[in-house]
Formats: structure tokens, sequence, C-alpha cells
């Protein structure tokens, strides 16, 4: 049985190692020291890794990978890609290099709006509401000008604030749903700074409003907080070719191949249960360069999942045509990126990733990521309407094996050479490391 603590946070990092291992571990000295092996030695770096949380007691390693010679608007790049799923970034390169010699990709910003809501109940008469927000409108952006100050200076700032009625959604519920532009920070902070003097402003002026009664007077602000679903802060990647273009080595038909791919696609945009493994495709590329970019991609995928489902059942978020004998192929994603701000100034890596992408813009950015997901799509419905998806899954998986066993360079040697002929499945990968052994 295990015990509870009492004020662990106040606790040293040795202090909590050493109350986790003893608690938890029946060889506490071992798991201490593997625990400390993931500790940088470079002090500074580690109390800079220490403190993005709490109680943090070691780092958690994830790859950071590259993918070279993506194409997109005429211009090459090398995109950064933090992932622990075998495959991706070699699925991400081969695309990149297949669309290089195809005119590359192309994305676009569509808009860039974000979004916050103050909810809250109001117990009256809906008119009066809509008149008291009319004649009070105007206090809302006075009332945030500290805040806004700095964000108007690079161009963004609140634009827009709009009351909804949402009683028929749930009894006495309305909202103030304010629009910012945040240019290239995320905004979290700052939009939800605003809605916070949103909710100040709106009962202290409802208290002061003559035409309220006291019930009507009488604001319960719920909470106030920013949306991450962003369905107005949307980018588009799109690649296309002549069909006859994508002929090679495994695309033998390239007008067979076009229009297998382009019934995967419609698979995905009209049966849930594949939609969200193809979204997951894409969300491989999204994730793994959103994190690696030091953005929140928690924020990013539940965005791009509610805006995969806008229509009210969960689609594709890609699509793709033949028309006129040019292949196309496109998604348009909503995300809310920062490339100043958070974590962007603060993690060496991202700060690397950051110049290796060429101190991109939140646009930019934006461009990158959304490249980076059509880019895995492409490259796992290519697989898949194949050779099948399991081929260079498993060569990759068999690496994974290899480095499991400890495998010796000869040993390595032996076991990639007999699966160059045979399928590889673990149990025969293992099967045959332990005959090589005996
Ligand atoms: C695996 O991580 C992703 C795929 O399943 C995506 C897809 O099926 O489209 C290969």
């Amino acid at each position: 049985m295990n015990n509870a603590v009492a004020g662990f946070s106040k606790l040293s990092k040795e202090e909590k190692i050493n109350w986790i291992a003893k608690e938890y571990f029946s060889t506490p000295t071992e798991a201490i020291a593997l625990l400390k092996n993931y500790w940088n030695t470079d002090e500074k770096i580690q109390n800079l890794h220490d403190e993005f949380i709490e109680n943090t007691i070691t780092n958690f390693y994830i790859p950071l990978g590259v993918a070279p010679n993506f194409l997109i608007n005429g211009k090459y790049s090398t995109i950064p890609m933090a992932i622990e799923e075998s495959s991706v970034v070699a699925a991400a390169s081969k695309a990149a290099k297949f669309w290089s010699t195809r005119g590359g990709f192309k994305a676009s910003i569509i808009n860039t709006e974000k979004n916050g809501q103050v909810h809250f109940i109001y117990k009256g008469d809906v008119s009066k509401l809509a008149l008291f927000f009319a004649q009070t409108k105007a206090t809302f952006f006075s009332e945030t000008e500290s805040i806004t100050k700095n964000m108007q200076k690079r161009g963004g700032g609140i634009l827009d604030i709009a009351l909804n009625d949402k009683t028929n959604l749930l009894e006495n519920y309305y909202q103030l749903h304010a629009t910012f532009e945040t240019k290239d920070s995320m905004g979290a902070n700052f939009i939800n700074s605003c809605l916070e003097q949103f909710a100040k402003t709106l009962k202290n002026e409802a208290l002061q409003y003559d035409l309220f009664t006291d019930a009507e007077k009488d604001i319960q602000v719920v909470m106030s907080i920013l949306s991450n679903y962003v369905p107005n802060c949307i980018v588009r990647a799109e690649v296309s070719c002549p069909v006859a273009d994508l002929k090679e080595k495994q695309i033998e038909n390239p007008l067979d191949f076009a229009e297998r791919f382009v019934q995967a696609v419609q698979i995905a945009e009209v049966e849930p249960y594949r939609a969200v493994t193809h979204n997951k495709g894409i969300m491989n590329g999204i994730d793994a360069v959103v994190l690696a970019t030091g953005n929140d991609f928690r924020a990013v995928e539940a965005g791009i999942h509610a805006y995969a489902a806008k229509s009210g059942q969960y689609s594709s978020l890609s699509h793709a045509k033949v028309e006129n004998g040019i292949f196309s192929f496109w998604l348009e994603i909503p995300l809310a990126l920062g490339t100043v701000g958070g974590l962007t100034s603060l993690h060496p890596l991202v700060k690397l990733s950051l110049e290796m992408l060429e101190k991109p813009t939140a646009q930019e950015l934006m461009q990158f990521v959304a490249v980076a997901g059509l880019a895995q799509n492409f490259a796992a419905l290519r697989s898949l309407t194949t050779t099948g998806i399991q081929d260079g899954h498993m060569k990759m998986h068999l690496n994974n094996i290899l480095n499991q066993f400890d495998a010796t360079d000869t040993e390595r040697i032996t076991v990639r050479a007999h699966f160059k002929q045979n399928a590889i499945t673990h149990s025969a990968v293992v099967a045959l490391i332990e005959q090589i052994r005996q």
C-alpha cells in the first residue's frame, strides 16, 4: 500500500525523487540513477526545464528529427519535427522530395482571427440586455486599453465584441463573444486578460445601469476564457500536378493511382471510422512541428478535430480531385500558433527549430505546419493505396526491435539482410536474434 504525501510540492527535487523511489520502486537506487541519468549536465539548461512545470523530476526525451527538401511557395525549407513514432519523419521527407519535382507545396493564409467568451447568467428582459450592451460596448474597449496598448502597437488587438443569446441552449445563458488579432503571438494570455477585464466591466456596468431591475443587475459571470476552436484562423496547403507526372517507381499507372487516392480521401470524407485515422495521420505531421516549435499541441488538436466535425459529422480534413487531367490534393485547417512569447524564446531547442525555419512569423509557421500535415497525409495514403502501410512501418519497427535487443553491428547486418527477403514480424525478428545468439 502506498502512502499519501503532504507538502510534496515544497520538497526539493532530490527529496521528491527519493520519496518516489522509496514509495514505488523495488530497486530505489536504480530508479534514482535512471531519473538522474536524464538530467542535463549543464545546470543552467536543467534549471530552465525544471521550471517549465511543477514537480519536475527529470526530462522526458522525444527525438527531434528534420524533414528536408520542402519546396513551399517556391522556397526550400527543412522542417523540424519532434515525435516518438517511427516512419513519420521518413514519410514527410519522402513526400517533400516527391512534390519538390512536381511544383512543390502552395500554402496560404485565409484568415487569422482568434476568439474568446465571457459566459454569464442573466435573469431578465433580453431586449434590455441588448440595449445595455449597445450603450456600454465602448466601455469594454476603453477599460482594456492598458492591456491592448502593446498588442495594438504590433498591429493587433480586440476586433469586436458581440452579445450572444444562448438561452435556447441553456436557461438564462448569454455570452460576450470577442474576436482578436494577436499577430505573432498565440495570444492566450492576452485574450484571457482582456476577457477577465470584460467580465469585470460587465458586472460593474450592469450594477450601475438604471434600466435594470435588481435581479437584472445581478449578472453572474460563470467563466471567461479563450476558445481553442478557431474556425476563422485558417491556413490552406495544397499540391497539384498533371496526373501523368505522378508516375514513379511505386506508381506505374498514375491515373489508376490518382483515382484510388481520390477514393481513399472520399472514404474519409463520408466514413467517420476512417476519417479519424486519416486525420490522425495528418496530425502526425502537424503535432510534430507544433511541438518542435514550442506551441500548444493540445490546443491545436482540440481545435482541428472540432473543425473536422463542423458539419455535424466528423470528416476528413483533406480533399482530393482529378479534374481535366490535373490531380489536386489540399487541406484547410484552423491553427492558433505563436512565434513569440510562451516557450519560443525560453526552450533552447524551440529557438533552434524556429531559427531553422528562418524565424517565421506566426502566419509563416501556420503554413509550415499545414504543409507538414498534408505531406504526412499524402505519404500515408500513397502507401495505403499502393504497397500497404506495414511495409515501411515494419522496416522502421525492425530498427526498434534491434535496439530493444541491443543488437551488435554484425547482428544488425545479418538480421537486415534476412528481412530483405522475408516478411518482418515482431516474433520472426526476435526468433532470428535468439537463433543468432545461440
Ligand atoms: C499512423 O500513425 C497513421 C496512419 O494510420 C494514417 C492513415 O491511416 O491515413 C498510417
